[in-house]
């Protein structure tokens, strides 16, 4: 059977997309209609049922990324989708019409859309055993966390400190931590107390005092440390941790940088992202994911740009 092409009975020539028309702040953002997508050598066209919001969707449309991430105006948001193959395009073997599967967009192409185009080679099968919203949650929280988990040298019993360890990747990155037997202290706030406890971490409260509470929690040398909040408390943090090479900030690498420390090298990769979606199935982690309807994109948004998520945010396009 031949896969439907965009314009046939299968595929509507246009699609609803969430996303911006220019760079700026959320004045831009907004739904909008466009022309479905044609899967190109390499890529899939994806009926999307599940897109992941990420604090990134925000800096790409802000213009902070502007020169070094593609985009295509309008662009819809979001950078991690799960979905149905709909039609192929050349050179996309291994992949079938009908199949379930979740990555990353191409360049220039969201995913907070009825469609998107993925690149072959930054997909994967969705595996049985895997919900549509699991999936869509795991390119980027649980895929950075196992790059940053490569990137580290950690043994059972090291003391990992994770700052931001209610969010997306926060959460995630704990979880692991103590899945393979190291102590995590979890920085987060207050609210969160309850939480991080819930992950296997030891939380300590963040403002004031933190580093010292952090110190006191870790009960020995702080083997490793993962920022995920950046600016002043990376900063108040720099020296926390003994060697320099095991300090990483995914939200500001440059200063983690200034110390010797790092960013961490991502993998969007079909082979990367099956094995985050192992880590799932192995019992490993389990992501905190809250679903929201694609007619709460925007709220969702509002509520990401204030920077206090608990896990992370999965729209589904499947209830409207
Ligand atoms: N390089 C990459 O590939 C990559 C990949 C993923 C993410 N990132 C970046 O990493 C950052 C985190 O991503 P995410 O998805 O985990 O974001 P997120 O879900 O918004 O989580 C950030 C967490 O930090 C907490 N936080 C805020 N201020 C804090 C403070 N002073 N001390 C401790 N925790 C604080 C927030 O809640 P509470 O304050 O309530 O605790 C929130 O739970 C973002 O900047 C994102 O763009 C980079």
């Amino acid at each position: 059977m031949d896969a439907p092409v965009p314009g046939s009975p299968l595929v509507p020539e246009t699609m609803r997309a969430y996303g911006f028309t220019r760079y700026g702040g959320p004045e831009v953002q907004g739904y909008f209609t466009a022309p479905v997508p044609s899967p190109g050598p390499g890529q899939l066209l994806v009926k999307v049922h599940t897109c992941g919001l990420n604090p990134a969707d925000i800096k790409v449309r802000s213009g902070r990324r502007a020169g070094v991430f593609d985009v295509v105006f309008p662009m819809a948001m979001g950078r991690e989708v799960a979905g149905t193959v709909v039609a192929l395009g050349t050179d996309a073997a291994g992949f079938t019409v009908g199949q379930a599967v979740f990555g990353s967009p191409s360049a220039g192409i969201g995913g907070l859309a009825e469609y998107a185009l993925l690149d072959a080679d930054a997909a994967a099968p969705v595996p049985s055993g895997l919900s549509l919203e699991q999936a869509a949650g795991v390119p980027v929280a649980v895929g950075t966390t196992l790059d940053v988990f490569d990137h580290l040298i950690l043994s059972p019993g090291d003391v990992f400190v994770v700052i931001g360890a209610g969010g997306g990747v926060g959460s995630v990155t704990c979880q692991l931590a103590v899945a393979r037997g190291l102590r995590a202290v979890g920085v987060a706030s207050a609210a969160k107390h309850d939480l991080v406890t819930g992950l296997g971490a030891v939380a300590v409260t963040s403002g004031e005092g933190w580093v010292e509470r952090v110190r006191a929690a870790a009960g020995g040398p702080v083997t490793a440390l993962l920022d995920m909040v950046g600016g002043e408390v990376l900063h108040e943090a720099l020296d926390l941790c003994g060697d320099e090479t095991q300090l990483v900030s995914i939200a500001d690498p440059v200063q983690a940088g200034t110390v010797g420390g790092s960013g961490v090298a991502r993998r969007r990769t079909s082979e990367a992202y099956a094995a985050a979606a192992r880590l799932l199935l192995d019992g490993a982690v389990s992501p905190l994911i809250r679903v929201e309807p694609f007619s709460r994109a925007a709220e969702a948004y509002t509520e990401i740009e204030r920077g206090h998520v608990a896990g992370k945010i999965i729209v589904t396009l499947d209830e409207d």
